[in-house]
């Protein structure tokens, strides 16, 4: 008998308090932040769907695993085993530990990087695109026209438009040092890449000698998706589509607060010896000795443990039915939502809900702050105050205004999400009433993250 409900493959041995308020107190929150949820404190919200990124839930061998931890500054036994659980999965020759995802890239980009190059992408996350302007280089978006269109169906909606791609490296010949592939496509809607879009990438990049580079920050979720919908892949163990993934590529950029199952850590792992060799050098100035870099032993314990658990299919088939089931539920309620739904978040449609409020006043963010003050939910906006500012100054609307409900690993039961869904019904019933917003103040990068707005009308 196969049942319908698909339960989470593990039990809970540790828990952590959430803290009930009502509108009022939410309403003094947001005065305080400025409109800005990424300024409320964290206890003032009560389901934090901000990001995915580093606020899921370690294992109980996680934990144990901590205590293995060697913390010698050089040559520590935890890093050879954090560097086999890497080449497990990505048979890269280099691999250099670092705090966090962007490390990898400020690294990698401060070497490969500067003025007149271009770094294409299917779409660059907003750190990686903030890396390599900062160095001066151009980061471009070169994802297939599908994914442009929220309520369009694609199995693999984050592919990059290869032909796109070969017309790029052919204008920009020498300028190129890098072609990168998001996997899964994040700023996309978390859409997957096939393995059949990452080969025609591959030859694309052969064809015009350069490198192609993963950031693979949910490599595994964009496996399994690899093996639910592509052809011939059905049945095929993840941990192998995972490997198949990493032999097309030459190097990648990690940030193992995702699919590693980390709560902070990231790696820069690659082939070139030479290019290894200047980004070691740049690791030890800004993170740390090779056989650390930006972490403590125990952190790479950890990071080793999660990668053998999140290929395990029970996980992954729980982890992407419980994201499809919190867009499924919100589709059938007539939200509009990015479609198909994505590995690790929603990504909700405010353009479309909002079709009221103009892309220079926010949608995105008019709809992230009504459903805190709402419910207590903190979504992230991912349009025009996330992308809106460009390089040269002036301001113009995002492709898409999107808030992003991001799904913490291991974190939320199905009563948490059930709850998620009912405020997301209540706030889309007066959706035609939201005001938008303005900007009183904004930093000079990643405006997101320090803005300050102001309700209008
Ligand atoms: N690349 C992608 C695709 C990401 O989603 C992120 C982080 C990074 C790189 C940078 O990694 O945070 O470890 O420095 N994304 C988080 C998010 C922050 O909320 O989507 P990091």
């Amino acid at each position: 008998m196969e049942y319908r409900t698909i339960i989470e493959p593990f039990r809970i041995q540790s828990v952590a308090p959430l803290r009930m308020t009502d509108e009022g107190q939410r309403r003094a929150a947001l005065e305080r932040a400025g409109y800005n949820l990424f300024n409320l404190r964290s206890v003032d919200v009560m389901i934090d769907l901000l990001t995915d990124s580093g606020t899921g839930a370690m294992s109980r061998d996680q934990w144990a695993a901590l205590q293995h931890g060697d913390e010698s500054y050089a040559g520590s036994p935890s890093f050879e085993l954090f560097r086999s659980a890497v080449q497990e999965l990505f048979p890269f020759q280099h691999v250099l530990p670092t705090h966090q995802g962007r490390a990898a890239e400020k690294i990698l980009f401060s070497v490969i990087g500067g003025p007149g190059k271009a770094i294409p992408s299917n779409t660059h996350f907003d750190t990686t695109r903030a890396n390599i302007e900062y160095t001066g280089a151009e980061a471009v978006d070169l994802v297939i026209a599908e994914a442009h269109d929220p309520a369009r169906l694609h199995p693999f909606k984050g592919n990059m438009d290869t032909a796109a791609l070969d017309a790029f490296l052919a204008a920009r010949q020498g300028s190129v040092p890098a072609v990168f592939v998001t996997i899964t496509n994040n700023s996309g809607g978390g859409q997957p890449v096939s393995l059949d879009n990452l080969r025609q990438t591959r030859d694309v990049c052969r064809k015009h000698g350069v490198p192609l580079f993963l950031d693979a920050c949910r490599f595994a979720e964009n496996a399994w998706f690899i093996r639910e919908r592509e052809p011939g892949q059905q049945g095929r163990d993840v941990a192998d589509i995972v490997r198949e993934m990493a032999s097309l590529a030459d190097g990648m950029t990690m940030s193992a607060k995702k699919d590693p199952l980390g709560n902070i850590g990231g790696w820069l792992a690659l082939n070139d010896d030479e290019l290894a060799e200047q980004c070691r050098a740049m690791l030890i100035l800004t993170e740390g000795f090779p056989t650390y870099g930006g972490l403590a032993g125990r952190d790479l314990e950890a990071l080793a443990q999660g990668l053998k658990e999140v290929v395990d299919h029970d996980y992954l088939r729980y982890r992407i039915r419980s994201t499809a089931y919190l867009g499924e539920a919100l589709l059938r309620a007539g939200i509009p939502v990015v479609q198909p739904i994505g590995g690790h978040a929603v990504y909700l449609d405010a353009r479309a809900l909002l079709p009221h409020v103009p892309p220079l006043q926010y949608p995105g963010q008019a709809l992230a702050v009504a459903l805190y003050e709402a419910g207590g939910i903190r979504g992230c906006e991912i349009g025009s105050v996330m992308f809106g500012r460009q390089p040269d100054g002036t301001e113009k609307p995002a492709s898409l205004e999107l808030v992003r409900l991001a799904v913490p690993r291991r974190t939320y039961t199905q009563s948490h999400v059930d709850y998620v869904i009912e405020v997301c019904e209540a706030v889309a019933a007066r959706a035609s009433a939201l005001k938008g917003y303005r900007i009183s103040s904004e930093p000079p990068r990643l405006r997101h993250f320090g803005a300050r707005f102001e309700p209008l009308g």
